[in-house]
């Protein structure tokens, strides 16, 4: 499974892909407005820090908008990758689009029938949500455990990014269905890497060897 970051920080995506883990980002209008700055510019930013598909998400509420939006977008960077609404018009925008071989992520996804409708029309990649669902007492893995059988099936050849991660069991959970990508927060990256037992054994590392060496180490 692929490490996505979720954000538009460019301190934070900076700083997690040092680590070396980071194949894309995928950004939303929330998460744009929340880092301000220019919208090309701030995206072109990250497309030159990543090496992999950057996901950004048009806002017209018509097929027609959305294609206008989504081929200007593409211009910014041969990255980016449109991540548009499970919505009528969205599927009508994204057959057009896939036509071009614009690239794409279907967004706002809860169903596994939204899913399949994505991925028919043509969706590189689709997007449940998996906190939101959990937010309403539903079960947020189960959905992505569904989609990868559907598309595992039916040699749908579509993507998941399972989306929304509330915490590292959320991580955790998606790889172990499956899931082809897994989109996260820095703050959850940061939880991901720390373990009470590490933190402890470093400790106890550097007491053995300062206690037995460090009079030898000028
Ligand atoms: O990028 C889309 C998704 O990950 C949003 O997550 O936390 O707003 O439900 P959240």
């Amino acid at each position: 499974m692929k490490l996505f970051i979720d954000t538009a920080n460019i301190d934070e995506i900076r700083e997690i892909n040092t680590w070396g883990v980071l194949s894309g980002v995928t950004t939303n209008p929330s998460l744009i407005a929340k880092n301000g700055g220019i919208v090309k510019d701030v995206l072109n930013e990250i497309c030159e820090l990543v090496d992999g598909p950057v996901s950004a998400e048009v806002n017209a509420e018509c097929s027609e908008g959305m294609i206008k939006e989504a081929r200007e977008l593409v211009k910014i960077h041969k990255n980016i990758i449109i991540k548009i609404p499970i919505t009528e018009e969205g599927l009508k925008a994204l057959k057009i689009l896939s036509k071009e071989g614009i690239k794409t992520n279907l967004t706002l996804i809860f169903s596994e029938s939204q899913a399949l409708l994505a991925a028919r029309a043509g969706a590189t990649y689709v997007s449940p949500f998996m906190g939101r669902l959990d937010d309403i007492g539903e079960d947020g893995l189960k959905l992505v455990e569904n989609i990868k059988k559907i598309f595992a099936l039916h040699n749908i050849e579509t993507e998941i990014i399972a989306a929304s991660v509330r915490n590292v069991s959320h991580v955790r959970g998606a790889a172990l269905v499956g899931s082809d990508i897994t989109t996260i927060t820095y703050k959850i990256f940061k939880e991901m890497i720390r373990h009470d037992l590490t933190v402890k054994g470093l400790e106890k590392f550097k007491e053995d060897f300062n206690r037995v060496y460090k009079k030898e180490i000028k």
